[in-house]
């Protein structure tokens, strides 16, 4: 009941067609547009960083937006052996958290600006960081005060790039408010958001041996770190390629059950049949394949239109695509920002030119000059199963089907083997009950977008190749991170 009951408050919101609140935001930002940040290791004690690498806005490789010192293999052990589970009480604990996620609302200006700059987020995308990341640490927090269990001791958390606030925190916050010591590897292309977030929750009152901070690349940090028996616990969301080489040093490393809450990749399929509503489908395919430039794991990837209204809705789909905004992301009217880095533009590109000269891409547009941008593409296919891998970016793929293959589609999509999230579009309630019974997914849509699962109502993870669960913000994810699993908490 703490948790839904009237002492829950939303995360702040802004309304971002109404120009009081653009201009707070934009006065909050300004003076960190070219500011220069920095990440370090944090361990409790002393830090001694003898490398220092430039991180630049993927948007504009001539902003420097800071530096990072990476965290050696010696930084991981001198953590380690640094550690403490913290040991205040969950009440405690519960008030040092709450504290927290209103620095983190107090200092917008600054998430905006960072997250903008080092990771490519539009404006929609930053405040959607911001507000998730603020629910999760108060959605942990409710649940930390009725956790009945004791921690499991240190957790490694390893979080990604494409929401290097929202599940930075996620993470972190989930092992703290189960009283473990965390030590959390971010994104090497995003630190710098994550040792601004980390300060935020020292400030708030986190213990300096509770929560240290390890920047730094897989092959060094993240394999010292899930390779070594003093851990008790990993949470990692990233590839599933990732997430196997992860568990097999665990297995061989650690102690025999030592949890892993693996999020990982998906191939996210939605169905539009003939009965939708094509205004509303084409406004949640756009949020649901290109918003964060389509650098979700939740984005939809293939999409599977009812052949009898196929040409009248991809031509209504195209005509919107065209408007899509691609630009900076500091821009309020940006809609699409840029790829994460050069290697995945490139990456694309050489995918991008192969379905071109088969006569595949039905839409592209133009792409701005300077920055890793690739405009929203759609490419049709047969069908789901000729995606090979997980495409991170804004790519869409189209097939089409016909009233009666309906069952094919659902196995095709339940054959890919990934089960994260699911989008479907129809005004037939027994379509949408058949459909929902057989589909393999963690997260299904009806009627509206695939993206952007809320703390709290809609917890969020997939299964199969998707991850192994507990979900995300779910009334069952904190007990993974106790050593003694308690029943389910009431909704
Ligand atoms: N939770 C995000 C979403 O729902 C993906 O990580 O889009």
């Amino acid at each position: 009941p703490a948790l839904f009951g009237p002492d829950r408050r939303n995360s702040r919101g802004w309304e971002l067609t109404h120009g009081p609140d653009l201009a707070e935001i934009e006065a909050a930002r300004a003076p960190h547009r070219a500011a220069r940040f920095e990440a370090v290791p944090l361990i409790a004690g002393t830090a001694l960083p003898d490398e220092v690498l430039e991180l630049r806005n993927p948007a504009d490789p001539r902003d420097v937006v800071g530096t990072v010192s990476p965290a050696s293999a010696a930084d991981v052990d001198r953590a380690l052996a640094a550690a403490r589970p913290w040991d205040a009480d969950p009440a405690t604990r519960a008030e040092v958290l709450r504290r927290a996620a209103d620095l983190y609302e107090d200092h917008f200006g600054a998430i905006f600006a960072i997250v903008a700059r080092e990771a490519g987020k539009s404006l929609p995308d930053a405040v959607g960081e911001l507000r998730e990341a603020v629910d999760f640490l108060r959605y942990y927090a409710g649940q930390a005060e009725t956790l009945d269990a004791p921690p499991r001791g240190v957790f490694a958390c390893i979080s990604p790039w494409n929401f290097p606030l929202a599940i930075f925190t996620g993470q972190v916050s989930a092992a703290l408010a189960a009283g473990n010591a965390v030590l959390a590897k971010p994104a090497e292309q995003t630190p710098l958001i994550a040792h601004y977030a980390v300060g935020l929750l020292h400030e708030a009152g986190v213990p300096r041996d509770a929560l240290q901070l390890l920047p730094g690349d897989g092959a060094t940090v993240g394999a010292a770190l899930t390779a070594d028996p003093r851990v008790n616990g990993v949470a990692f969301t990233g590839s599933t390629e990732t997430a196997r080489i992860i568990a097999r040093s665990m297995a061989e490393n650690m102690a025999p059950g030592t949890p892993l809450i693996a999020e990982t990749g998906g191939l996210n399929a939605m169905i539009v049949d003939s009965t939708a509503l094509p205004e509303q489908a084409v406004r949640d395919i756009l949020a649901s394949s290109f918003q964060s430039a389509g650098q979700r794991c939740s984005a939809l990837r293939c999409l599977y239109v009812q052949e009898d209204i196929a040409d009248g809705f991809l031509k209504m789909l195209t005509g919107a695509m065209a408007e899509l905004r691609l630009g900076d992301p500091w821009d309020f009217s940006t809609d699409v920002g840029p790829l994460i880095e050069a290697a995945a533009k490139e990456d694309f590109a050489a995918y991008i030119a192969k379905a071109r000269a088969e006569g595949r891409v039905i839409w592209e547009g133009d792409v701005p000059g300077a920055g890793h941008f690739l405009s929203p593409t759609l490419i049709r296919v047969p069908g789901i199963a000729a995606l090979e891998r997980e495409i991170f970016g804004p790519v869409l793929h189209v097939a089409t089907f016909a009233a009666d293959e309906i069952d094919a589609v659902i196995g095709a999509i339940n054959a890919t083997g990934y089960g994260l999230t699911f989008g479907l579009h129809s005004r037939i309630d027994d379509r949408v009950q058949h459909v929902a019974d057989r589909l393999a997914v963690g997260n299904l849509y009806v009627n509206r977008n695939q993206i952007g699962a809320i703390v709290g109502s809609q917890p969020f993870g997939g299964e199969g190749l998707s991850g192994t669960g507990p979900k995300a913000g779910g009334p069952h994810y904190l007990a993974r991170f106790t050593a003694r699993p308690a029943p389910a908490l009431a909704d």
